[in-house]
């Protein structure tokens, strides 16, 4: 039988267990389902993968394989939700080593690493992939216009056209016109996509796809995990978005996404800013962090072990690792590690992570395990897929729109103020 994704939650004796997700989840979902929600707009994402077009596909990997022939650095520009899918997935499987280097920009506004990258990429055969669905996000818009130059300066104008690939809106923005001025190629953002359920559309298949991973596999792991949530109601989202709503309801108002496998943080930074912008808003919303285990366990650990008791974790239990490199044998024995040698160093890591279940359950931290069989891009697909359903169902039972992001304005507007922006 094929394994599965699965969602198990170890309960402290301090907080008593729910009851099975009730009716007014049930509603939740149907509502999802039939597009009565707030923000309806925005639900192309439900569906994608089993939508997407086959010529579309072809064209991602024909770019995809175009760039790793011909290019020593891919430079995604991009931010939020038009950056970080693509860099969690590429983080998790993409192999350094057979790709070209794939840098970010982008994504902040330091003067020392721009001025990093510039030197970087200068005498290397470079791409650029802006990803922009308004066109007009500042930190996107000063990278490109850094990158552009640079480029500008190196190659002639049709090798700039070449080497240029604009993922934005269909009709709409600044990069838009700028695609269309300079010749760039460019991928279109679906219009009832938003940025942070956008990993799957071109947004996040032409840098994943870049990065040498099967973004085959990884739309048909989404497609199967829309089926098992979408066609019924008992599954591991309506569990997850239950568990967290309750937890949330009974004062635990923070949420840690615990991972004890490093090729894994970006997925946790692509978490936290899903569940993040989707549900704090309206004074709602469980705050979500992210700690990084055993390292965190050596700052965090006490914390989570002894402090306040209003936090639960989210924690990835990857089944199948990898069983080496094996601790080697040392006839001194000066560390004592001499117990452990002859087994992978991966199998300390997972009784690490039992033993912090234990101890963190113990401690009254409830610990919700999100089981992943192996870590590949058919269950990558299926776990980004679940977080983006599990998220909207529990946004919306919370009663907030998980699809918009009112409240990121707020610095922009004092941003440009100060920076004598002329509308401003
Ligand atoms: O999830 C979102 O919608 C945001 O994180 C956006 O993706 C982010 O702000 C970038 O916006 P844009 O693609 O318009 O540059």
């Amino acid at each position: 039988m094929e394994s599965k994704l699965s969602v198990n939650i170890d309960w402290p004796e301090t907080v008593e267990a729910p009851g099975a997700p009730g009716d007014k989840l049930a509603a939740v979902q149907e509502d999802l389902e039939s597009g009565s929600v707030p923000g309806s707009a925005f639900l192309g994402w439900l569906d994608w993968a089993d939508r997407i077009d086959e010529e579309l596909l072809e064209r991602v990997e024909s770019v995809a394989a175009e760039i790793r022939e011909h290019a020593d650095v891919f430079v995604l520009a991009g931010i939020g939700g038009s950056y970080l899918g693509a860099r969690a997935v590429i983080e998790a499987l993409g192999d350094p080593g057979e790709a070209p280097e794939i840098r970010y920009a982008g994504n902040q506004l330091s003067g020392p690493h721009h001025e990093r990258l510039l030197e970087d990429i200068e005498g290397r055969s470079t791409y650029v992939n802006v990803v922009s669905k308004s066109g007009t996000t500042t930190e996107t818009a000063l990278a490109f216009r850094l990158l552009r130059h640079h480029l500008e300066n190196r190659y002639s104008e049709e090798e700039c056209a070449r080497r240029i690939i604009a993922t934005t809106d269909a009709k709409e923005g600044a990069l838009v016109e700028a695609a269309e001025e300079a010749g760039y190629r460019r991928f279109v953002i679906p219009d009832d996509v938003g940025g942070r359920f956008s990993v799957l559309t071109p947004v996040g298949l032409l840098p994943i796809a870049v990065a040498g991973i099967d973004v085959r596999s990884l739309l048909e792991g989404a497609r199967r995990m829309s089926k098992r949530v979408r066609d019924q109601f008992e599954s591991p989202a309506t569990r997850y978005a239950h568990a967290r709503n309750y937890l949330y309801e009974k004062g635990m108002t923070h949420e840690l996404f615990g991972s004890f496998y490093p090729e894994l943080s970006y997925v946790g930074k692509w978490w936290q800013q899903l569940f993040g912008e989707s549900e704090g808003k309206e004074g709602e919303g469980l705050y979500p962090d992210t700690v990084e285990f055993t390292t965190d366990l050596h700052s965090m650990g006490q914390y989570i072990q002894q402090g306040p008791r209003q936090l639960f974790e989210t924690m990835p239990v990857i089944d199948e690792r990898s069983s080496r490199p094996e601790i080697p044998y040392e006839p001194n024995n000066l560390d004592g590690m001499n117990y452990l040698s002859g087994q992978p160093i991966e199998t300390v890591n997972r009784e690490a992570l039992e033993g912090t279940v234990e101890a963190h359950v113990d401690g009254g931290v409830p610990v919700i395990k999100i089981g992943i069989p192996r870590l590949n891009a058919d269950y990558l697909g299926r776990l980004l897929y679940f977080f983006m359903y599990s998220c909207a169902l529990s946004a919306l039972k919370l009663g907030v729109n998980p699809f918009n992001q009112p409240g990121v304005e707020a610095y922009k507007t004092n941003m440009f103020r100060r920076l004598d922006h002329p509308d401003y």
